[in-house]
């Protein structure tokens, strides 16, 4: 079980990290269980969250104690996973600079997470200040940060929403305030999906928001796989069971599938690192150990 309501030291070391964890992260207590200041009320402390431990490996203060646990755990079986959030980010970074190139100044970004370096909105409005960005997630601690980060931006709002509440999404006020879906838009399901079970029959949900979107739009996608590395793979995969966001594998197949309304655009569905690397960092000798597809398809 991963549900751990109160960190208990077991060394002095432990006790020095839990400490100093408990200090950067603002708790107002001793009692690792208590609600810190920057939390919303409600939420859910005993229970790790994809966005909370996302946060965690990107070096972020937006996480509980349960999620860093979580983390630590992951750690172990997939030693690299700080390194692939980072590679992730990049993909995301490099699949909104390439819908700006086609003309786009519209995103929604959902599944956006806990505001972190390079949001769409910067990315999106350093290239074209006009640029309008519509955030969407349904954790409240990554829609409560995106809310502050982002004030009284003019261009950019956040929505707390389901991906699979299509029309909840969409037709939220404050996405109808802020796209024009006369215009292309382009929706970003980054690192995502996996996070919907195959009973949710989420290329059901991907058609649906394909069908809102005008000729023209873009899709940016990416999707943890088990097609190397099954085994470290598998203990991720486990761990996360009991978080609020149990994890579905899917091949290479499966996300060209999932995403087969749309024209890809190439190099295809491919490791992220793969994904039009403009930088030496984003090249990876071992692309398959980055364990992400990613993909971005266009509306004809
Ligand atoms: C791993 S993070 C990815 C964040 C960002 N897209 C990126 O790639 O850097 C996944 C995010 O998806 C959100 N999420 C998971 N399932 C969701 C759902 N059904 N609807 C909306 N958001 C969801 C989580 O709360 C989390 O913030």
């Amino acid at each position: 079980m991963i549900n751990v309501p109160v960190a208990v030291a077991t060394s002095l070391d432990d006790a020095e990290m839990i400490s100093v964890a408990g200090r950067t992260n603002g708790w107002r207590s001793r009692e690792m269980q208590q609600r810190p200041d920057w939390a919303p009320e409600g939420v859910d402390l005993e229970k790790p969250s994809a966005a909370r431990c996302y946060d965690f490996y990107l070096g972020g203060a937006y996480n509980f104690e349960v999620d860093r646990e979580l983390g630590r755990k992951v750690m172990e079986v997939v030693p690299n996973v700080q390194e692939i959030a980072i590679n992730n980010r990049a993909f995301l970074r490099r699949a909104v600079r390439y819908c700006l190139d086609q003309g786009v100044r519209q995103f929604l970004d959902i599944g956006s997470g806990i505001p972190t370096v390079g949001n769409v909105h910067e990315i999106a409005q350093a290239a074209d200040p006009e640029s309008r960005v519509v955030y969407v997630d349904n954790e409240p601690v990554a829609v409560a940060h995106s809310r502050a980060i982002l004030g009284d931006t003019e261009r950019a709002t956040i929505v707390q929403a389901d991906l699979l509440d299509v029309e909840g999404v969409l037709d939220a006020p404050e996405t109808r305030r802020m796209l024009d879906f006369s215009r292309p838009i382009a929706v970003m399901m980054v690192a995502l999906v996996h996070f919907v079970a195959d009973s949710s029959n989420p290329r059901e949900v991907i058609r649906r928001y394909y069908e809102r979107l005008p000729a023209g739009s873009y899709l940016g996608f990416s999707h943890v796989t088990g097609d190397h590395y099954m085994e470290g793979v598998q203990g991720l995969v486990k761990l996360y069971e009991d978080s609020i966001n149990p994890v579905t594998l899917r091949t290479r197949e499966e996300v060209a599938e999932l995403i087969g309304d749309f024209e890809i655009v190439e190099p295809g569905v491919v490791y992220v690192p793969d994904w039009r690397p403009d930088t030496e960092e984003d090249v990876w000798e071992q692309p398959e150990r980055s364990i992400v597809y990613g993909a971005v398809g266009r509306k004809v």
